[in-house]
Protein backbone atom coordinates (compact mmCIF):
# COMPACT_ATOMS: atom_id res chain seq x y z
CA UNK A 1 0.00 0.00 0.00
CA UNK A 2 1.20 3.42 -1.33
CA UNK A 3 2.09 5.62 2.29
CA UNK A 4 0.05 8.73 2.71
CA UNK A 5 0.28 12.19 1.94
CA UNK A 6 1.57 14.52 4.58
CA UNK A 7 -1.63 16.35 6.03
CA UNK A 8 -3.37 18.01 9.08
CA UNK A 9 -5.90 15.55 9.73
CA UNK A 10 -8.66 18.00 12.27
CA UNK A 11 -11.20 15.34 13.98
CA UNK A 12 -14.28 17.27 15.09
CA UNK A 13 -15.64 15.57 18.19
CA UNK A 14 -11.78 14.74 19.45
CA UNK A 15 -14.03 13.68 22.98
CA UNK A 16 -16.21 10.90 21.83
CA UNK A 17 -15.93 7.60 21.63
CA UNK A 18 -15.61 6.74 18.34
CA UNK A 19 -12.26 8.80 18.43
CA UNK A 20 -10.78 7.41 21.12
CA UNK A 21 -11.98 3.90 20.48
CA UNK A 22 -11.47 3.29 16.67
CA UNK A 23 -9.58 6.99 14.83
CA UNK A 24 -6.82 6.85 16.97
CA UNK A 25 -6.18 3.36 17.52
CA UNK A 26 -6.29 2.44 13.91
CA UNK A 27 -4.04 5.92 13.28
CA UNK A 28 -1.19 4.46 15.53
CA UNK A 29 -1.63 1.10 13.79
CA UNK A 30 -1.62 2.36 10.13
CA UNK A 31 1.76 4.58 12.13
CA UNK A 32 3.13 0.87 13.52
CA UNK A 33 2.79 -0.08 9.59
CA UNK A 34 4.24 2.87 8.15
CA UNK A 35 1.41 3.50 5.89
CA UNK A 36 1.01 7.28 7.59
CA UNK A 37 3.40 10.18 6.21
CA UNK A 38 6.31 11.54 8.52
CA UNK A 39 4.15 14.66 7.91
CA UNK A 40 1.14 13.64 9.36
CA UNK A 41 -0.34 16.36 12.27
CA UNK A 42 -3.37 15.10 14.34
CA UNK A 43 -5.12 18.07 15.73
CA UNK A 44 -8.91 16.95 18.04
CA UNK A 45 -11.54 19.65 18.21
CA UNK A 46 -14.17 19.78 20.73
CA UNK A 47 -15.60 21.79 23.17
CA UNK A 48 -14.19 20.58 26.79
CA UNK A 49 -11.23 22.32 27.57
CA UNK A 50 -8.32 20.48 28.47
CA UNK A 51 -4.86 20.26 27.64
CA UNK A 52 -2.84 18.73 24.45
CA UNK A 53 -0.97 17.08 27.28
CA UNK A 54 -4.27 15.47 28.85
CA UNK A 55 -5.93 14.06 25.66
CA UNK A 56 -2.91 12.24 24.79
CA UNK A 57 -2.90 10.50 27.93
CA UNK A 58 -6.26 10.04 27.54
CA UNK A 59 -5.95 8.41 24.39
CA UNK A 60 -2.62 6.33 25.21
CA UNK A 61 -4.85 3.89 28.08
CA UNK A 62 -7.39 3.19 25.15
CA UNK A 63 -5.00 2.56 22.41
CA UNK A 64 -3.22 0.26 24.82
CA UNK A 65 -5.86 -1.60 25.47
CA UNK A 66 -7.27 -1.99 21.82
CA UNK A 67 -3.39 -2.78 20.47
CA UNK A 68 -2.72 -5.93 21.75
CA UNK A 69 1.15 -5.38 21.03
CA UNK A 70 1.38 -1.40 22.01
CA UNK A 71 4.98 -0.47 21.90
CA UNK A 72 5.59 2.84 24.12
CA UNK A 73 8.53 4.38 21.78
CA UNK A 74 6.23 4.08 18.64
CA UNK A 75 2.86 5.49 21.05
CA UNK A 76 5.75 8.31 21.49
CA UNK A 77 6.54 9.23 17.97
CA UNK A 78 2.67 9.12 17.20
CA UNK A 79 1.58 10.77 20.49
CA UNK A 80 4.25 13.78 19.32
CA UNK A 81 1.50 14.76 16.27
CA UNK A 82 -1.34 14.78 18.19
CA UNK A 83 -2.83 17.98 19.37
CA UNK A 84 -5.79 19.05 20.91
CA UNK A 85 -8.02 22.33 20.50
CA UNK A 86 -11.13 23.56 22.86
CA UNK A 87 -13.85 24.80 20.52
CA UNK A 88 -17.29 25.10 19.50
CA UNK A 89 -17.04 23.82 15.49
CA UNK A 90 -20.68 25.62 14.61
CA UNK A 91 -19.81 29.25 16.43
CA UNK A 92 -18.23 31.45 14.10
CA UNK A 93 -16.34 32.93 17.07
CA UNK A 94 -14.42 30.00 17.83
CA UNK A 95 -13.09 29.51 14.40
CA UNK A 96 -10.41 32.33 14.36
CA UNK A 97 -8.23 30.60 16.80
CA UNK A 98 -9.18 27.20 15.25
CA UNK A 99 -7.89 28.59 12.12
CA UNK A 100 -4.71 29.95 13.71
CA UNK A 101 -3.73 27.16 15.58
CA UNK A 102 -4.58 24.49 12.17
CA UNK A 103 -2.11 27.34 9.89
CA UNK A 104 0.43 27.09 13.01
CA UNK A 105 0.76 23.00 12.53
CA UNK A 106 0.25 23.17 8.78
CA UNK A 107 3.41 25.08 8.98
CA UNK A 108 5.24 23.47 12.06
CA UNK A 109 4.39 20.16 10.70
CA UNK A 110 5.09 20.48 7.12
CA UNK A 111 1.29 19.75 5.91
CA UNK A 112 1.80 21.05 2.51
CA UNK A 113 -1.81 22.44 2.98
CA UNK A 114 -3.04 19.18 3.12
CA UNK A 115 -6.03 19.19 5.42
CA UNK A 116 -8.38 16.22 5.76
CA UNK A 117 -11.73 17.00 7.95
CA UNK A 118 -13.53 14.41 9.83
CA UNK A 119 -16.80 15.03 11.12
CA UNK A 120 -16.86 12.64 14.16
CA UNK A 121 -20.05 14.51 15.51
CA UNK A 122 -23.84 13.74 16.00
CA UNK A 123 -25.83 14.07 12.13
CA UNK A 124 -27.10 17.52 13.41
CA UNK A 125 -23.88 18.90 13.39
CA UNK A 126 -23.29 18.16 9.81
CA UNK A 127 -24.46 20.87 8.02
CA UNK A 128 -23.54 24.28 10.56
CA UNK A 129 -19.78 22.85 10.47
CA UNK A 130 -19.24 22.58 7.18
CA UNK A 131 -21.22 26.14 6.98
CA UNK A 132 -18.11 27.23 9.29
CA UNK A 133 -15.58 25.11 6.98
CA UNK A 134 -16.31 27.45 4.00
CA UNK A 135 -16.99 30.78 5.98
CA UNK A 136 -13.56 30.03 7.07
CA UNK A 137 -12.39 29.79 3.45
CA UNK A 138 -11.02 26.37 4.37
CA UNK A 139 -12.44 24.31 0.38
CA UNK A 140 -10.27 25.48 -1.48
CA UNK A 141 -9.11 22.85 -4.14
CA UNK A 142 -11.23 22.47 -7.13
CA UNK A 143 -13.67 25.26 -6.34
CA UNK A 144 -10.76 27.92 -6.79
CA UNK A 145 -7.46 26.72 -7.11
CA UNK A 146 -7.97 24.51 -10.33
CA UNK A 147 -5.99 25.77 -12.68
CA UNK A 148 -3.05 24.42 -10.56
CA UNK A 149 -1.42 21.93 -11.58
CA UNK A 150 -2.61 19.07 -9.47
CA UNK A 151 0.92 18.13 -8.33
CA UNK A 152 1.44 21.75 -7.16
CA UNK A 153 -1.79 22.38 -5.07
CA UNK A 154 -2.65 21.71 -1.69
CA UNK A 155 -6.06 18.95 -0.95
CA UNK A 156 -8.92 19.59 1.58
CA UNK A 157 -11.05 16.32 2.27
CA UNK A 158 -13.66 15.88 3.85
CA UNK A 159 -14.72 12.60 5.98
CA UNK A 160 -18.23 12.20 7.03
CA UNK A 161 -19.28 9.75 9.47
CA UNK A 162 -22.99 7.79 9.11
CA UNK A 163 -25.89 7.81 9.93
CA UNK A 164 -25.84 10.08 6.78
CA UNK A 165 -29.22 11.59 7.24
CA UNK A 166 -32.39 10.29 8.55
CA UNK A 167 -34.26 9.80 5.44
CA UNK A 168 -34.12 10.33 1.76
CA UNK A 169 -35.15 13.98 1.81
CA UNK A 170 -32.02 14.51 4.75
CA UNK A 171 -29.49 12.84 2.78
CA UNK A 172 -30.61 14.64 -0.15
CA UNK A 173 -30.29 17.75 1.56
CA UNK A 174 -27.11 16.93 3.14
CA UNK A 175 -25.23 15.82 -0.42
CA UNK A 176 -26.45 19.54 -1.40
CA UNK A 177 -24.88 20.98 1.37
CA UNK A 178 -21.55 19.24 1.16
CA UNK A 179 -21.60 19.86 -2.22
CA UNK A 180 -22.30 23.47 -2.38
CA UNK A 181 -18.77 23.77 -0.59
CA UNK A 182 -16.85 20.83 -1.49
CA UNK A 183 -16.76 18.87 -4.84
CA UNK A 184 -17.80 15.18 -5.12
CA UNK A 185 -13.77 14.24 -5.26
CA UNK A 186 -13.45 15.66 -2.21
CA UNK A 187 -16.18 14.17 -0.31
CA UNK A 188 -15.33 10.67 1.55
CA UNK A 189 -18.67 9.55 2.97
CA UNK A 190 -16.94 6.63 5.48
CA UNK A 191 -18.41 3.13 5.81
CA UNK A 192 -16.12 1.26 8.00
CA UNK A 193 -17.87 -2.37 6.91
CA UNK A 194 -15.93 -1.10 3.60
CA UNK A 195 -12.66 -1.30 5.30
CA UNK A 196 -13.17 -4.94 6.68
CA UNK A 197 -10.39 -7.20 4.43
CA UNK A 198 -13.33 -10.02 3.74
CA UNK A 199 -15.75 -7.30 2.29
CA UNK A 200 -12.96 -6.27 -0.22
CA UNK A 201 -12.22 -9.57 -0.27
CA UNK A 202 -15.63 -10.52 -2.20
CA UNK A 203 -14.64 -8.32 -5.36
CA UNK A 204 -11.15 -10.59 -5.76
CA UNK A 205 -13.47 -13.85 -5.09
CA UNK A 206 -15.59 -12.82 -7.53
CA UNK A 207 -13.46 -10.96 -10.50
CA UNK A 208 -9.80 -12.64 -9.96
CA UNK A 209 -11.37 -15.95 -10.00
CA UNK A 210 -12.96 -17.52 -13.22
CA UNK A 211 -15.54 -20.61 -11.57
CA UNK A 212 -17.52 -18.36 -9.70
CA UNK A 213 -18.64 -15.71 -12.03
CA UNK A 214 -20.54 -17.98 -14.61
CA UNK A 215 -22.84 -19.32 -11.86
CA UNK A 216 -22.93 -15.73 -9.87
CA UNK A 217 -26.44 -15.23 -11.76
CA UNK A 218 -30.49 -15.90 -10.50
CA UNK A 219 -30.21 -19.06 -13.04
CA UNK A 220 -28.13 -21.10 -10.37
CA UNK A 221 -28.11 -19.19 -7.11
CA UNK A 222 -31.09 -19.36 -5.55
CA UNK A 223 -30.99 -16.33 -2.56
CA UNK A 224 -28.27 -14.45 -0.62
CA UNK A 225 -28.74 -13.79 3.05
CA UNK A 226 -26.88 -11.04 4.53
CA UNK A 227 -26.67 -10.95 8.34
CA UNK A 228 -24.62 -9.14 10.70
CA UNK A 229 -26.20 -9.82 14.69
CA UNK A 230 -24.47 -8.69 17.45
CA UNK A 231 -24.34 -10.13 21.21
CA UNK A 232 -24.52 -7.04 22.83
CA UNK A 233 -27.45 -4.76 23.54
CA UNK A 234 -27.41 -0.92 22.50
CA UNK A 235 -25.70 0.04 25.49
CA UNK A 236 -24.88 3.70 26.81
CA UNK A 237 -26.23 4.75 22.85
CA UNK A 238 -29.80 4.85 23.89
CA UNK A 239 -30.73 8.72 22.99
CA UNK A 240 -29.25 7.80 19.15
CA UNK A 241 -30.50 4.39 18.88
CA UNK A 242 -34.16 5.49 20.05
CA UNK A 243 -33.79 8.26 16.87
CA UNK A 244 -32.22 5.33 14.49
CA UNK A 245 -33.10 1.46 15.01
CA UNK A 246 -31.30 -1.23 13.54
CA UNK A 247 -32.65 0.02 9.90
CA UNK A 248 -30.91 3.13 9.94
CA UNK A 249 -28.15 2.08 11.70
CA UNK A 250 -26.83 -1.18 9.78
CA UNK A 251 -29.11 -1.77 6.93
CA UNK A 252 -29.62 1.64 4.76
CA UNK A 253 -25.26 2.18 5.80
CA UNK A 254 -23.09 -1.40 5.67
CA UNK A 255 -25.61 -4.22 4.68
CA UNK A 256 -26.75 -2.42 1.17
CA UNK A 257 -23.14 -1.89 0.70
CA UNK A 258 -22.14 -5.50 1.15
CA UNK A 259 -25.13 -6.31 -1.12
CA UNK A 260 -23.75 -3.99 -3.54
CA UNK A 261 -20.09 -6.31 -3.80
CA UNK A 262 -22.30 -9.11 -4.03
CA UNK A 263 -24.93 -7.77 -6.80
CA UNK A 264 -22.64 -5.51 -9.16
CA UNK A 265 -21.31 -6.17 -12.01
CA UNK A 266 -17.79 -6.35 -13.24
CA UNK A 267 -16.13 -2.91 -13.25
CA UNK A 268 -14.21 -2.03 -16.26
CA UNK A 269 -11.21 -1.57 -14.32
CA UNK A 270 -10.31 -1.40 -10.57
CA UNK A 271 -10.51 2.07 -10.11
CA UNK A 272 -12.77 4.11 -7.38
CA UNK A 273 -14.94 5.48 -10.46
CA UNK A 274 -15.74 2.31 -11.90
CA UNK A 275 -15.87 0.22 -8.85
CA UNK A 276 -18.42 2.90 -7.70
CA UNK A 277 -20.72 3.44 -10.72
CA UNK A 278 -21.25 -0.58 -10.73
CA UNK A 279 -22.27 -0.26 -7.32
CA UNK A 280 -24.19 2.54 -7.81
CA UNK A 281 -26.09 0.41 -10.03
CA UNK A 282 -26.95 -2.32 -7.99
CA UNK A 283 -28.38 -0.15 -6.00
CA UNK A 284 -30.51 1.44 -8.29
CA UNK A 285 -31.87 -1.89 -9.39
CA UNK A 286 -33.34 -2.51 -6.07
CA UNK A 287 -36.72 -1.68 -6.49
CA UNK A 288 -39.58 0.47 -3.74
CA UNK A 289 -41.40 -2.48 -2.26
CA UNK A 290 -45.14 -1.61 -2.56
CA UNK A 291 -47.19 -0.23 0.58
CA UNK A 292 -49.60 -4.03 0.28
CA UNK A 293 -46.00 -5.98 0.28
CA UNK A 294 -44.06 -4.18 3.28
CA UNK A 295 -45.39 -6.93 5.66
CA UNK A 296 -44.50 -9.31 3.73
CA UNK A 297 -40.69 -8.40 3.02
CA UNK A 298 -40.36 -7.13 6.34
CA UNK A 299 -40.00 -8.90 10.12
CA UNK A 300 -39.54 -6.03 13.13
CA UNK A 301 -38.02 -6.71 16.58
CA UNK A 302 -37.26 -5.67 20.30
CA UNK A 303 -35.52 -7.58 22.47
CA UNK A 304 -37.09 -8.54 25.76
CA UNK A 305 -35.57 -8.54 29.02
CA UNK A 306 -33.70 -11.86 29.68
CA UNK A 307 -30.23 -13.60 30.84
CA UNK A 308 -29.96 -10.57 33.54
CA UNK A 309 -30.44 -8.21 31.33
CA UNK A 310 -33.43 -5.41 30.66
CA UNK A 311 -35.47 -5.72 27.49
CA UNK A 312 -34.84 -2.59 25.35
CA UNK A 313 -38.31 -1.17 26.05
CA UNK A 314 -37.34 -0.78 29.79
CA UNK A 315 -33.94 0.79 29.07
CA UNK A 316 -33.94 4.31 30.65
CA UNK A 317 -34.71 7.05 28.01
CA UNK A 318 -36.43 4.75 25.71
CA UNK A 319 -40.33 5.54 24.91
CA UNK A 320 -42.64 3.61 26.89
CA UNK A 321 -44.39 2.59 23.46
CA UNK A 322 -41.47 2.84 21.18
CA UNK A 323 -41.40 2.23 17.53
CA UNK A 324 -37.14 1.75 17.36
CA UNK A 325 -36.67 -1.46 15.95
CA UNK A 326 -33.76 -3.45 17.57
CA UNK A 327 -33.74 -6.35 15.16
CA UNK A 328 -34.98 -5.52 11.32
CA UNK A 329 -34.98 -8.04 8.37
CA UNK A 330 -36.32 -7.83 4.97
CA UNK A 331 -36.12 -8.85 1.66
CA UNK A 332 -35.20 -6.98 -1.61
CA UNK A 333 -34.67 -8.23 -4.77
CA UNK A 334 -32.34 -6.70 -7.60
CA UNK A 335 -34.26 -5.98 -11.00
CA UNK A 336 -31.82 -6.71 -13.74
CA UNK A 337 -30.93 -9.33 -16.00
CA UNK A 338 -28.54 -11.15 -13.92
CA UNK A 339 -30.68 -10.98 -10.85
CA UNK A 340 -34.05 -10.73 -11.77
CA UNK A 341 -36.54 -12.22 -8.79
CA UNK A 342 -33.54 -13.55 -6.69
CA UNK A 343 -34.38 -12.38 -3.16
CA UNK A 344 -31.40 -11.12 -0.97
CA UNK A 345 -32.37 -11.36 2.43
CA UNK A 346 -30.66 -8.54 4.84
CA UNK A 347 -30.92 -9.35 8.80
CA UNK A 348 -29.36 -7.86 11.51
CA UNK A 349 -30.10 -7.18 15.34
CA UNK A 350 -29.20 -6.56 19.35
CA UNK A 351 -28.90 -9.35 21.58
CA UNK A 352 -28.52 -11.72 18.95
CA UNK A 353 -27.46 -15.33 19.48
CA UNK A 354 -23.96 -14.29 18.63
CA UNK A 355 -21.82 -11.90 16.79
CA UNK A 356 -21.63 -12.94 13.42
CA UNK A 357 -21.77 -11.18 10.11
CA UNK A 358 -22.18 -13.35 6.94
CA UNK A 359 -22.98 -13.66 3.34
CA UNK A 360 -24.53 -16.81 2.64
CA UNK A 361 -25.02 -17.28 -1.49
CA UNK A 362 -27.53 -20.48 -1.76
CA UNK A 363 -27.12 -21.72 -4.90
CA UNK A 364 -29.87 -24.28 -6.66
CA UNK A 365 -30.21 -27.95 -6.50
CA UNK A 366 -28.83 -29.66 -9.30
CA UNK A 367 -31.60 -29.69 -12.13
CA UNK A 368 -31.57 -33.54 -11.96
CA UNK A 369 -31.25 -35.19 -9.26
CA UNK A 370 -29.55 -38.72 -9.99
CA UNK A 371 -29.91 -40.09 -6.46
CA UNK A 372 -33.36 -39.77 -5.80
CA UNK A 373 -33.90 -43.35 -4.81
CA UNK A 374 -30.52 -44.80 -4.78
CA UNK A 375 -29.60 -43.14 -1.66
CA UNK A 376 -31.26 -45.09 1.31
CA UNK A 377 -32.39 -41.54 2.61
CA UNK A 378 -33.95 -40.47 -0.16
CA UNK A 379 -33.10 -36.90 0.76
CA UNK A 380 -33.65 -34.18 -1.53
CA UNK A 381 -29.93 -32.63 -3.11
CA UNK A 382 -29.16 -29.50 -1.66
CA UNK A 383 -27.56 -27.15 -3.63
CA UNK A 384 -24.31 -25.81 -2.83
CA UNK A 385 -23.56 -22.93 -0.50
CA UNK A 386 -20.99 -20.81 0.02
CA UNK A 387 -20.56 -18.51 3.01
CA UNK A 388 -18.53 -15.56 3.31
CA UNK A 389 -17.97 -14.80 7.03
CA UNK A 390 -16.78 -11.75 7.40
CA UNK A 391 -17.03 -11.15 11.58
CA UNK A 392 -15.79 -12.60 14.14
CA UNK A 393 -13.96 -15.15 12.05
CA UNK A 394 -12.60 -14.39 8.44
CA UNK A 395 -13.38 -17.04 6.74
CA UNK A 396 -14.75 -18.37 3.35
CA UNK A 397 -16.44 -21.98 3.02
CA UNK A 398 -18.14 -23.44 0.24
CA UNK A 399 -20.29 -26.36 0.79
CA UNK A 400 -20.64 -29.44 -1.43
CA UNK A 401 -22.00 -32.98 -2.17
CA UNK A 402 -19.62 -36.39 -1.71
CA UNK A 403 -20.36 -39.69 -1.23
CA UNK A 404 -19.90 -41.03 1.86
CA UNK A 405 -18.51 -44.19 2.79
CA UNK A 406 -20.15 -47.26 2.64
CA UNK A 407 -23.40 -47.93 0.88
CA UNK A 408 -24.73 -45.15 -1.71
CA UNK A 409 -25.29 -42.14 0.41
CA UNK A 410 -24.62 -38.35 -0.80
CA UNK A 411 -23.55 -36.30 2.05
CA UNK A 412 -22.66 -32.82 2.61
CA UNK A 413 -18.89 -31.79 3.07
CA UNK A 414 -17.13 -28.47 3.02
CA UNK A 415 -13.62 -26.83 1.60
CA UNK A 416 -12.82 -23.38 2.93
CA UNK A 417 -10.03 -20.98 3.87
CA UNK A 418 -8.97 -19.18 7.25
CA UNK A 419 -7.52 -15.92 6.57
CA UNK A 420 -6.36 -15.37 9.70
CA UNK A 421 -4.29 -18.64 9.58
CA UNK A 422 -3.93 -18.44 5.65
CA UNK A 423 -2.22 -15.49 6.15
CA UNK A 424 -0.70 -15.34 9.82
CA UNK A 425 -1.99 -11.41 10.10
CA UNK A 426 -3.99 -10.29 12.59
CA UNK A 427 -6.92 -7.87 12.24
CA UNK A 428 -6.56 -4.73 11.14
CA UNK A 429 -9.16 -2.00 12.87
CA UNK A 430 -11.15 -1.03 9.41
CA UNK A 431 -10.88 2.59 10.06
CA UNK A 432 -7.05 2.50 9.62
CA UNK A 433 -6.58 1.97 5.84
CA UNK A 434 -9.87 3.76 4.82
CA UNK A 435 -8.01 7.13 6.75
CA UNK A 436 -5.25 6.12 4.91
CA UNK A 437 -6.97 5.52 1.24
CA UNK A 438 -8.79 9.21 2.45
CA UNK A 439 -5.17 10.72 2.78
CA UNK A 440 -4.05 9.01 -0.64
CA UNK A 441 -7.23 9.99 -2.54
CA UNK A 442 -8.77 7.11 -3.06
CA UNK A 443 -12.14 6.68 -3.30
CA UNK A 444 -12.67 3.26 -3.98
CA UNK A 445 -13.68 2.36 -0.54
CA UNK A 446 -16.17 5.40 0.28
CA UNK A 447 -19.51 6.07 -1.09
CA UNK A 448 -21.01 8.35 -3.46
CA UNK A 449 -23.82 10.68 -3.12
CA UNK A 450 -26.19 8.51 -5.25
CA UNK A 451 -25.23 4.97 -3.84
CA UNK A 452 -26.35 6.75 -0.65
CA UNK A 453 -28.93 8.23 -1.51
CA UNK A 454 -30.30 4.88 -3.37
CA UNK A 455 -29.89 2.96 -0.19
CA UNK A 456 -32.45 5.18 1.62
CA UNK A 457 -34.76 5.01 -1.33
CA UNK A 458 -34.97 1.36 -1.12
CA UNK A 459 -35.52 1.01 2.52
CA UNK A 460 -38.25 3.83 3.24
CA UNK A 461 -41.10 1.71 3.10
CA UNK A 462 -39.61 -0.11 6.13
CA UNK A 463 -39.19 3.14 8.08
CA UNK A 464 -42.32 5.11 7.28
CA UNK A 465 -45.92 4.73 7.67
CA UNK A 466 -46.31 1.59 5.26
CA UNK A 467 -44.41 -0.46 8.17
CA UNK A 468 -46.45 1.09 11.08
CA UNK A 469 -48.71 -2.30 10.90
CA UNK A 470 -45.20 -4.50 11.22
CA UNK A 471 -43.89 -1.49 14.10
CA UNK A 472 -47.04 -1.96 16.38
CA UNK A 473 -46.53 -6.15 16.51
CA UNK A 474 -42.96 -5.35 17.14
CA UNK A 475 -43.11 -4.92 21.59
CA UNK A 476 -40.25 -7.57 23.24
CA UNK A 477 -41.18 -9.95 20.67
CA UNK A 478 -37.60 -11.37 20.80
CA UNK A 479 -35.53 -13.18 23.28
CA UNK A 480 -32.28 -12.21 24.00
CA UNK A 481 -29.42 -14.65 23.08
CA UNK A 482 -32.54 -15.68 20.22
CA UNK A 483 -32.04 -15.78 16.09
CA UNK A 484 -34.35 -12.63 16.50
CA UNK A 485 -38.56 -12.95 16.24
CA UNK A 486 -40.60 -15.98 14.90
CA UNK A 487 -41.89 -12.95 12.55
CA UNK A 488 -38.31 -13.59 11.04
CA UNK A 489 -38.42 -17.55 10.87
CA UNK A 490 -41.99 -16.53 9.00
CA UNK A 491 -40.72 -14.44 6.26
CA UNK A 492 -38.46 -17.35 4.90
CA UNK A 493 -40.85 -19.76 5.91
CA UNK A 494 -43.40 -18.09 3.45
CA UNK A 495 -40.95 -18.11 0.64
CA UNK A 496 -39.84 -21.68 1.54
CA UNK A 497 -36.57 -21.29 2.66
CA UNK A 498 -34.70 -20.79 6.16
CA UNK A 499 -31.56 -18.75 7.77
CA UNK A 500 -28.57 -20.04 8.28
CA UNK A 501 -28.30 -20.05 12.36
CA UNK A 502 -24.91 -22.07 12.53
CA UNK A 503 -24.25 -22.88 16.21
CA UNK A 504 -21.78 -20.66 18.02
CA UNK A 505 -19.46 -23.18 17.89
CA UNK A 506 -19.34 -23.86 14.67
CA UNK A 507 -15.95 -24.53 13.21
C1 LIG B 1 -21.96 0.69 13.81
C2 LIG B 1 -23.33 0.73 14.45
O1 LIG B 1 -21.97 1.40 12.61
O2 LIG B 1 -21.60 -0.67 13.57
C3 LIG B 1 -23.34 -0.07 15.74
O3 LIG B 1 -23.68 2.08 14.73
C4 LIG B 1 -22.84 -1.48 15.50
O4 LIG B 1 -24.65 -0.11 16.30
C5 LIG B 1 -21.51 -1.45 14.74
O5 LIG B 1 -22.68 -2.10 16.75
C6 LIG B 1 -21.11 -2.85 14.33
O6 LIG B 1 -19.83 -2.80 13.78
P1 LIG B 1 -18.88 -4.06 13.81
O7 LIG B 1 -17.66 -3.63 13.08
O8 LIG B 1 -18.64 -4.38 15.27
O9 LIG B 1 -19.63 -5.17 13.14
Amino acid sequence: MQPADPCLLVIFGASGDLTSRKLIPSLYQMHCAGLLSGATQVLGVSRRPKSSEDWRGELKSVAQKHCPTFDDSKWAELAARIHYFAADAVKQADWEGLKREMGRLDESGKCRGNLLLFLSVGPELYEPIVEQIELAGLATEGKRWCSLNPADRSWQRIVVEKPFGHDEVSAASLNRALGRVFEEESIYRIDHYLGKEVVQSLLVLRFANSIFEPVWNHRYIDHVQITASESIGVEDRIGFYERTGALRDMIQSHMLQIMAFVAMEPPTNFSADHIRSEKIKAIDAVPVVSAASVPLCCALGQYSSGSGGAGYAELPGVAPQSMTETFAAIRLTVDNWRWARTPFYLRTGKRMAQKRTEVVVQFKPPAADLFRGVCPDDARLEGNRLVIEIAPLERTTLRFASKAPGAMRVAPVEMGVDYAKEFATATVEAYGPLLVDAMRGDQSLFKHRLEVEGAWKAVMPFLNEDSLEVRRAMHSNYEPGSWGPASSTELMARDGRAWHNPPKSSP
